[in-house]
């Protein structure tokens, strides 16, 4: 076997002949030689969800595709060979390489990467190393993650510092909007500015390279929450310009639960004090302790299959179904879609606010009928995720459900 179909075949590619036989020969399961639809409805049924269930929530946690799910397996049953010589032997290794690929995934190098558990964790351990001053403060925004908040609560409480919500226009219409309200909120104070790459509630993808240009002059730390972004949208800490980034494995990039990773730029590396980080960034080190090998090894996997994928392809799969969702929603009467028009602006989610009824009601209406959508907190709306494996088939169900629930 040539590595190439040693890795399609690893990655689920051609083990999945008897599932589709009428796509083909086997050198048809390729990713690069097959149509869109062929790909993505092959992707679709990777999925444990059942066919008839609509699954429009990944932003909130992602179904892994088998490929990740055997990959996990595998390793599991390896390490209970013989634990302790796998552990800290080749599987112990495997788990280590994982921290290149998410370097290579992300433009980052290997030391950068620590593994974290979800994204909340990777923001916490930063927000907790930064040393502030009484008075000053952190500039963040009013549509950000608890999980975001949580770290930035602790220290600023701890050392007498505040937190700065600046409040983002709904819906967002474009990059010198946003720009004027960060300078708008900038003062002497401000030590560090944390925001979503892409945000939990619109989708707004925020333009991080043209705000590290107002704040690397003023040495401002810039942080950004990318709970949102990986699996859906390329990622390139260098030309992002952030200092640091944090991710979950679990959402858009479709790998195990409790799964995550954090960036550090190697300027601030130094800065990051914890007791969890006090022996270094190795996957496995005195002070991280014993870790999950087998599930970081299918973060590794599933990132690997995104890339097999194309992660332009993905970016474009998604921007495409979320379009025809945002147009489809414009035509239904009591919605008004607050996602960013904006396409550069713009990813695979798009959410809407009900002028009548109630999105808890709908979404509980929707469920009734299979189809599972994410109920916002704090307004009266619902975010729905269009992941690789949703069609336009399924928007048209989605929004005929809606339809009539509304
Ligand atoms: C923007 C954002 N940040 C942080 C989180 C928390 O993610 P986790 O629970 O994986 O830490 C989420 C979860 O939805 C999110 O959307």
């Amino acid at each position: 076997m040539t590595s190439r179909r040693q890795f399609l075949h690893q990655a689920g590619w051609l083990g999945l002949v008897p599932v589709l036989p009428e796509l083909g020969t086997i050198t048809s399961y390729e990713p690069d030689l097959m149509t869109d639809d062929a790909l993505f409805a092959l992707i679709r049924k990777q999925l444990l969800i059942p066919a008839n269930r609509l699954y429009l929530n990944t932003g909130s946690l992602g179904p892994s595709p088998l490929v990740v799910m055997d990959a996990v397996h595998a390793a599991m049953r390896e390490l209970e060979m013989n634990p302790a010589a796998e552990n800290w032997g080749p599987l112990g290794q495997r788990m280590e390489a994982v921290r290149e690929i998410i370097a290579g995934y992300i433009h980052a190098e290997q030391e950068d990467i620590l593994l974290t558990r979800n994204t909340t964790e990777g923001l916490s351990l930063v927000a907790q190393s930064i040393v502030l001053e009484p008075g000053d403060e952190i500039l963040t925004t009013d549509q950000e993650h608890g999980g975001a908040l949580v770290g930035l609560e602790y220290t600023t409480q701890n050392q007498g510092a505040h937190i700065r919500k600046m409040s983002l226009p709904l819906p967002t219409t474009g990059t010198d909007q946003i720009l004027e309200v960060i300078r708008a909120n900038l003062s002497d104070k401000t030590k560090m500015l944390l925001l979503s790459h892409v945000n939990t509630i619109t989708g707004l993808v925020m333009p991080f390279a043209e705000i590290a240009k107002i704040t690397r002059p003023r040495g401002i730390l810039l942080v950004a929450d990318g709970a949102q972004a990986p699996g859906q949208i390329p990622v390139d800490v260098s030309s992002l310009a952030v200092d640091a980034y944090a991710t979950s494995g679990h959402k858009w990039l479709l790998g195990p639960k409790e799964t995550g990773f954090l960036y550090v730029h190697p300027d601030l590396r130094p800065g990051i004090r914890s007791a969890f980080t006090q022996s270094g960034f190795a996957g496995y080190s005195a002070s991280s302790g014993t870790r999950n090998v087998a599930t970081i090894i299918g973060l590794g996997a599933a990132i690997q299959w995104h890339q097999e994928i194309g992660i332009e392809r993905i970016r474009q799969r998604c921007l495409d179904i979320r379009n025809y969702c945002r147009e489809r929603l414009q035509t239904l009467p009591g919605i008004e879609v607050i996602s960013p028009d904006d396409e550069s602006l713009s990813c695979g989610i798009v959410s809407y606010t009900l002028r009548d009824a109630k999105n808890n009601e709908v979404a509980q209406k929707l469920k009734d009928q299979d189809i599972i959508i994410k109920v916002l907190p704090g307004i009266n709306g619902n975010r729905i995720s269009c992941h690789l494996f949703v069609s336009k088939e399924d928007v048209d169900r989605f929004v005929e459900a809606l339809s009539q629930a509304i």
